[in-house]
């Protein structure tokens, strides 16, 4: 049996980070992690275990200290690449600490592509966002759709960093092979439950918020709004199950194995190609989980776009992947997840 292929995944203990560790276990690699536990619990490795069979060798530390990355470099041997999720991500945060999302996001990167550099290490998967379309003229968008201006500072991070991997794949003597995911809505959670999205504090995005609000650990939810030009009134997004967003990456570090020696970035939609409204979110919820929810219609919340949902064709073709899990499968795997979470039966 050969040695597996080892592969660096920074974040790796967070939401999309551990549910890509199970699938690239599964897929035969062998995933190492470096978390700094900022947005993560330490108990998911254990998780992980349990659903591979395998515990990932895991690092705490943060990507910004350039000692530890060396170590870990030094210490592991070649990694056959790097998944990079490791960043901060909470949009409202990112408006009131522009600096420390802009220093975290972008040096982060900086130094795992100066480590990589150093250690001949050339493949890199990068976790990027929908969220550089802004609110796009045409839809669905596709990867070509014009880069708007971010609506936020974390989304700036992630404009900024493409535009860094870029460059450095043009540079003289790189050897960086590098793929963008631009992630749409990542929802629900692995269907064992044992895994899942674990918010700090009160949740920004929609799906956890449903779902403590159907556990009861908020009142209501607030839908932001019923008055966008759409056919229900509520803003429409592409919700993409995480467990299909993290095979999206096993097929993205293959296509860059498959790929020959020379420097290149390419970038990819990963989302289901289908939009869904707040509303429909919530019908759905409530039906495939057989409850009511307790929601008010409110003000329309700042910086939302009105619909943005991805045109998948070129992910299907060249990274040979497509979304196969429903929205329903997501909201029952979400409502699974939180009533782990809150011990309800
Ligand atoms: C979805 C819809 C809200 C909460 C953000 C980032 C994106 C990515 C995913 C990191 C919107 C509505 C929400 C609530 C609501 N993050 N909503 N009541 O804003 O599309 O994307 O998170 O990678 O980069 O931009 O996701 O889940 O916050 O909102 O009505 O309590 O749900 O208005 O229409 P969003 P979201």
């Amino acid at each position: 049996m050969s040695k597996s292929k080892k592969i660096l995944v920074t974040g790796g203990a967070g939401f999309i980070g551990s549910h890509t560790v199970v699938e690239l276990n599964q897929a035969g690699y062998e995933a190492v992690i470096i978390d700094n536990f900022s947005n993560s619990e330490k108990g998911v490795i254990e998780q992980i275990e349990k659903i591979t069979g395998i515990a990932p060798k895991i690092y705490e530390g943060d990507c910004n200290d350039i000692q530890l990355m060396q170590n870990i470099f030094d210490q592991e041997g070649l990694f056959a690449g790097v998944i990079h999720f490791a960043a901060y991500k909470a949009v409202g945060e990112s408006v009131e600490k522009p600096l420390d999302y802009y220093h975290n996001n972008l040096n982060s990167l900086l130094i795992l592509l100066r480590t990589m550099e150093n250690f001949k290490v050339s493949n890199l998967v990068f976790s990027s966002s929908c969220t550089v379309y802004g609110e796009p003229d045409l839809l669905p968008v596709t990867e070509e759709s014009p880069k708007k201006q971010a609506e936020s500072p974390y989304g700036n991070t992630k404009a900024i960093s493409e535009e860094i991997l870029e460059d450095t794949v043009k540079g003289k003597n790189s050897n960086l092979k590098a793929v963008a995911l631009r992630y749409f809505n990542p929802i629900g959670a692995h269907p064992s439950s044992l895994i899942g999205e674990l918010p700090l504090g009160v949740p920004n995005n929609l799906v956890p918020f449903i779902t403590q609000t159907a556990a009861g650990l908020r009142e209501r939810l607030t839908v932001f709004g019923d008055d966008y030009n759409t056919p229900d009134g509520t803003c429409i997004r592409d919700y993409i199950h995480v467990v299909d967003l993290a095979k999206a990456h096993v097929k993205a570090f293959e296509y860059l194995e498959n790929q020959g020696n020379d420097s290149f970035f390419d970038l990819f939609n990963v989302g289901t190609g289908k939009g869904n409204s707040v509303l429909e979110a919530i019908k759905t919820f409530e039906q495939v989980n057989g409850l009511k929810l307790n929601y008010t219609i409110g003000q329309r919340r700042s910086g939302d776009v009105e619909k943005v949902f991805a045109k998948v064709d070129k992910s299907e073709k060249l990274l040979n992947w497509k979304a196969e899990l429903s929205l329903d499968q997501a909201l029952k795997d979400a409502w699974g997840w939180q009533k782990k979470l809150s011990n309800i039966k």
